[in-house]
């Protein structure tokens, strides 16, 4: 049996010469939870090439949505990069993966901290409702090196305040967006990991330190960064999450990009 169906690609949008967002169909019978990703790719020379894509669309979206980098010689992304509407794109049986709110237990605040594309499984989740019906806030941050790369999350929180599903938790105020570039001037400058050790990320929205009794945390981004993270977490007590077994916060293992 297949591992794989077709979809057609719906719309594709270039953000920088790295990066692009493209939507394609998507089966009835696809399940997902939101925050997972799935096996997609191309044929290339009459043979699949396969990527774990995280899947940047709400689990009750009709289509799936990709947030993407481009790498000129990547096996697969140098291909992707050139796909159009119409075009047929390879998308596995079923999602999987760790950041999932399942695997969080209950708590008052969940933070969805990304690194560049990492914010794609976040994207899925701040267009959830259920997000918002577990928590009483969701804080969202990005640091990106450059400022144009922190476009994709503008236009996804902007779209989202009149999404019919979470626009009314979003003018409620529900979500802070923290978007920061480290190599460019911008509003926050600064590595979120610093910006959290010295406190000024917390005083910047008026949110205590971080809390295990309260706080519930999901990573997704560069490996030193999720690294670090993890390890800032276990140090103030917090413990990693499964579906099996939910805990205080969890990061993508997967995560390439
Ligand atoms: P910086 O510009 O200081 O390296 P990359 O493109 O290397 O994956 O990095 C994406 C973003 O993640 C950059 O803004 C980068 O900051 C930041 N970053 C990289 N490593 C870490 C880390 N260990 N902790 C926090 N942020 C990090």
């Amino acid at each position: 049996m297949s591992k794989y169906t077709e979809e057609t690609v719906l719309s594709v949008k270039h953000y920088t010469d790295r990066l692009f967002t493209f939507s394609t169909t998507r089966k009835p019978s696809f399940r997902f939870r939101s925050g997972e990703f799935v096996m997609i790719g191309l044929m290339i020379n009459d043979k699949p090439v396969m990527r774990a894509y995280s899947i940047a669309s709400p689990e009750w979206d009709e289509k799936l949505d990709f947030y993407s980098i481009k790498v000129p010689d990547g096996p697969l992304t140098q291909h992707l990069a050139n796909i159009e509407v119409g075009d047929k794109i390879l998308v596995g049986l079923k999602g999987t993966g760790t950041l999932v709110l399942d695997a969080l237990l209950p708590g008052k605040r969940l933070y969805m901290l990304a690194t560049g594309t990492g914010i794609a499984p976040f994207a899925s989740l701040i267009r959830d409702p259920v997000t918002y019906e577990h928590y009483d806030q969701v804080i969202l941050t990005q640091t990106c090196r450059e400022v144009a790369e922190l476009q994709y999350g503008y236009d996804l929180v902007k779209e989202s305040m009149d999404d019919p599903l979470v626009g009314e938790y979003l003018q409620a105020g529900k979500l802070i967006h923290d978007a920061a570039a480290t190599r460019e001037p911008h509003t926050h400058t600064r590595r979120l990991t610093e910006r959290v050790a010295d406190g000024s990320f917390f005083s910047d929205y008026g949110l205590p330190e971080f809390n295990p009794e309260t706080d519930r945390a999901m990573i997704c981004g560069s490996l030193a960064m999720s690294i670090d993270f993890k390890k800032m977490f276990e140090d103030r007590g917090f413990t990693e999450g499964s579906v099996s077994s939910p805990g205080q916060f969890v990061y993508e293992k997967s995560f390439v990009g």
